[in-house]
């Protein structure tokens, strides 16, 4: 198995260009079913969980070719409905195939979906809401199946501004009879991103970007060529390396009104941020000083900064308070962090860090994606040697990340086998 070994020390600098977003990009290639025809994905970030959503559509019938950053996806007019488990079990965003796959077919067998080990991750609000708008969805043998002959617009109202959820009754509402209203939906960039393709295929849809959307459904939709919006955590993680290891990172091909609340946070640990367009620079001249962080829905502290917030908290000056809203079990990783020598306690919800001059060097495991980028950064800011195991949940998100952190200067690689133990 591979590792990602880090030797702590570096200052980070130079220039980083980040590309589509992950958590955009997935559901764009699901949205693409809904219409007959040639689609056209840009901006397309090389990672794991792209390939593997390649393969969930080819299974479904759909010709999909990844050609240098752009997805190329033929949709056909009849279209395969099963997703099994080997396709979807370490790629939550496989659930929304679901709505696609019932506005298009009128029915669906999907695998329940594993992906990141952060938490239960229920899908009541995206079962709760499609049954609204007329599906009929049981849960058997490890798979929802779901029929609906016709669906038909409704007002739902989710609990929580669930993203995943908010995705899925919009891709079904799009080509239902009538007018769905979602609200206390999630406001995130990713899901205006989808809107705008939505919208470029021929839907009607208000209030992107708001907690009500209103979808006009229409007969059919058309294919379209379309650029995923960058990606703003893989930015974040990049600005957060910046101000751990009191460097000086310039990220290129980013939206920073993604990330206001971000960047805020880095200038009042000390750190000076310029953004300029489509450019971030984060310059850190002296240790960072302890700031609370509190996740929370877009706008809110994204969960997916949390880690790297820990981090950042655990070499700071002084003590400060994590919590995290979103996912429960995102503190997971606090096992692996305490292993490098941070000072976290953690209760329920919250975590108290309380900041260390240094780091200490030690292997640790990335429990999910963004543990595992946050546990790079902790190795850059450790003494000695840092091996990252189960890199793979790294290659999920982050496309050529290694490389990345070795042109800003950190001293990061892959290596083979390294330390495995058998019992
Ligand atoms: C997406 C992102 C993930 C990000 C998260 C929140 C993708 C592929 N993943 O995940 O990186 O951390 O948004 O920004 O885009 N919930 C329920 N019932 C539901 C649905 C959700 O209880 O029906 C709960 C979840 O258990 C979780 C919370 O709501 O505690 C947020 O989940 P959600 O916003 O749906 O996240 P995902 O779409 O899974």
């Amino acid at each position: 198995m591979e590792h990602i070994r880090v030797v702590g020390g570096a200052r980070l600098t130079g220039d980083v260009t980040v590309t589509g977003a992950k958590n955009s990009v997935l559901k764009l290639m699901a949205a693409s079913l809904l219409a007959e025809g040639h689609t056209t994905i840009t901006s397309v970030p090389e990672i794991l969980d792209v390939d593997d959503m390649g393969v969930v559509l080819t299974r479904l019938g759909v010709t999909v070719e990844h050609v240098g950053s752009a997805v190329h996806i033929d949709v056909p007019a009849e279209l395969g409905t099963e997703i099994d488990y080997a396709l979807v079990r370490r790629m939550r965003a496989a659930i929304n195939l679901l709505g696609p796959l019932l506005a298009r077919c009128g029915r669906a067998r999907v695998a329940l979906p594993g992906g990141d080990n952060i938490g239960s991750r229920a899908l009541d609000m995206h079962v709760g809401g499609l049954a609204k708008m007329g599906a009929q969805i049981e849960s058997e043998h490890g798979y929802l199946i779901a029929h609906a002959p016709s669906l038909t617009g409704a007002q739902v109202f989710l609990d929580f501004p669930s993203v995943g959820a908010t995705e899925n009754l919009l891709m079904a509402g799009v080509l239902a009879k009538g007018t769905t209203v979602i609200d206390n939906a999630a406001r995130e960039p990713e899901i205006v991103d989808l809107c705008t393709m939505l919208s470029e295929m021929g839907a009607q849809i208000g209030g992107a970007g708001t907690s009500t959307l209103e979808v006009e459904g229409v007969e059919r939709l058309r294919p379209t060529e379309h650029e995923t919006v960058p990606d703003r955590i893989v930015v974040g993680t990049f600005a957060m390396a910046a101000a751990m290891s009191q460097g000086d990172i310039t990220v290129h091909g980013a939206r920073p009104e993604h990330l206001e609340l971000v960047l805020y946070k880095l200038a009042e640990a000390g750190a000076t941020v310029e953004a300029a367009g489509r450019s971030i620079r984060v310059t850190m001249d002296r240790r960072p000083r302890a700031v609370d962080v509190v996740t929370l829905p877009y706008p809110g502290f994204p969960t997916d900064l949390q880690p790297m917030a820990m981090a950042l908290a655990a070499v700071s000056d002084g003590a400060a308070m994590i919590t995290e809203n979103v996912f429960e079990a995102r503190f997971m990783f606090v096992d692996e962090l305490v292993r490098l020598g941070a000072d976290v306690r953690t209760d329920g919800h919250h975590a108290v860090v309380r900041g260390r001059a240094k780091l200490s060097g030690a292997p640790v495991r990335a429990t999910d994606v963004r543990a595992g980028a946050g546990l790079v950064l902790a190795g850059i800011v450790a003494d000695g040697v840092t091996d990252v195991s189960d890199v793979f949940h790294i290659d999920r998100g982050y496309a050529g990340f290694v490389g990345q952190l070795r042109g800003l200067g950190a001293e990061v690689s892959r290596v083979e086998g390294a330390e495995s133990l058998t019992f």
